[in-house]
């Protein structure tokens, strides 16, 4: 499979490259991000997307912040402004407040070392923040492949890949670890209207990798578990709640009911970085509410519902923690009740000597 590098930083340092995902699977276009605009409105219109993959670009993005001309008195106030700025692009995945959370305290840090130093902190840590990123991925990819066996089928929504994370991705993780040790895993690919993330970009990663891939409307999830052909679901995560209750896109609630119903086990796959043991549970995450265009025209040749019609476009909703199996991190296979396991899990990763 040809490797595509979703974000990169620029050869000079001084830009951000992503590609731009809104333009998959018809054209491999890449952006180069040089300002706080750009980059807003490329999280904002999801070129760039996935929890994992926001956080890492925003990363970058605040370093490049700290690169402007600022002078001493402006500087901190200034950096201050980019975090809220940047934090202000979309506001359900945590992983974006979580980097911005981390590239502010690296700059606290070094507060008193000169700009120049500061500013190669800040690119060091954006960079400690992707490297760590493929590394959990490649542990979510293992941990998740050990409840796999070779033949088996997975169902997966949306995009939870390379393109919504560094490497291997969190739910397409295992698939494609299985392809590389030469097991074939095979995949229902729900479409995930609105945006159709799953069959632009699911679909598009699989087929790459040179996996077996069906692609099915959301309303056919249904259909394909309760003839028996799903043995998992497999789902990414874009905020975890310390009791466990985990918001992904939309219509991963209603699959997680379905899964229980038909007797599928239910997986949602995350770093760490995507837990909020701060938001107690689901009805504290903030769900991000879209423009109505996306539902009535963006996809069709002309609009498809009558003007004016009243309607309403959560992107994310979440899964209650009793519907969930199990949540698959790089430290391992956590089982209910979460908020123990989570505890259990950031302790592993303190003393394994992650943050
Ligand atoms: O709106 P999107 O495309 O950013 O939503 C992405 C998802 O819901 C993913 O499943 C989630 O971010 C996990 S990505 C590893």
């Amino acid at each position: 499979m040809e490797e595509l590098e979703n974000i990169k930083l620029g050869e000079d340092g001084c830009s951000l490259v992503i590609i731009d995902q809104t333009k998959l699977p018809g054209k491999l276009d890449y952006i180069e991000i040089k300002d706080r605009e750009t980059l807003f409105e490329a999280i904002r219109k999801l070129r760039v997307r996935g929890a994992p993959a926001i956080g890492i670009a925003a990363a970058y993005g605040y370093y490049l912040c700290a690169r402007e001309d600022m002078n001493e008195e402006d500087f901190y106030r200034r950096m201050d402004d980019a975090e809220r700025y940047l934090a202000s692009s979309r506001p359900t995945a945590v992983n974006l407040f979580w980097a911005l959370a981390r590239m502010r305290q690296a700059l606290k840090q070094n507060a008193l070392k000169p700009r120049e130093e500061i500013v190669e902190c800040l690119r060091r840590e954006a960079i400690a923040i992707h490297e760590e990123d493929i590394a959990a991925n490649r542990s979510i990819s293992e941990f998740g492949l050990s409840l796999l066996k070779d033949g088996d089928t997975v169902l997966t929504h949306c995009n939870a890949g390379p393109l919504a994370t560094s490497r291997y991705g969190t739910a397409l993780g295992p698939v494609l670890l299985a392809k590389e040790k030469g097991m074939n895993i095979s995949v229902f690919a729900d479409e995930t209207r609105p945006l159709m993330q799953g069959a632009r970009l699911t679909a598009f990663e699989l087929m790459n990798a040179g996996v077996d891939t069906t692609l099915i409307c959301d309303n056919m999830a249904g259909e394909v578990m309760k003839e028996g052909r799903v043995n998992a679901v497999m789902i990414g995560c874009d905020r975890a709640a310390r009791n466990g209750d985990a918001a992904n896109k939309i219509g991963s609630s209603s699959l997680a009911v379905l899964a229980k119903h038909y007797g599928v086990p239910f997986y949602m796959l995350m770093p760490l970085s995507t837990v909020d043991m701060d938001t107690p549970n689901g009805k504290s995450i903030r769900i991000e509410e879209r423009d109505p265009d996306e539902v009535t025209e963006l996809w069709f040749s002309e609009r498809i519902a009558p003007e004016g019609v009243k309607v309403y476009n959560p992107a994310f909703d979440v899964v209650d923690n009793e519907l969930i199996t199990a949540i698959i991190t790089e430290v391992g296979v956590l089982r209910p009740p979460f908020e123990e396991s989570f505890t259990k899990a950031f302790e592993i990763k303190k003393n394994l000597g992650g943050r």
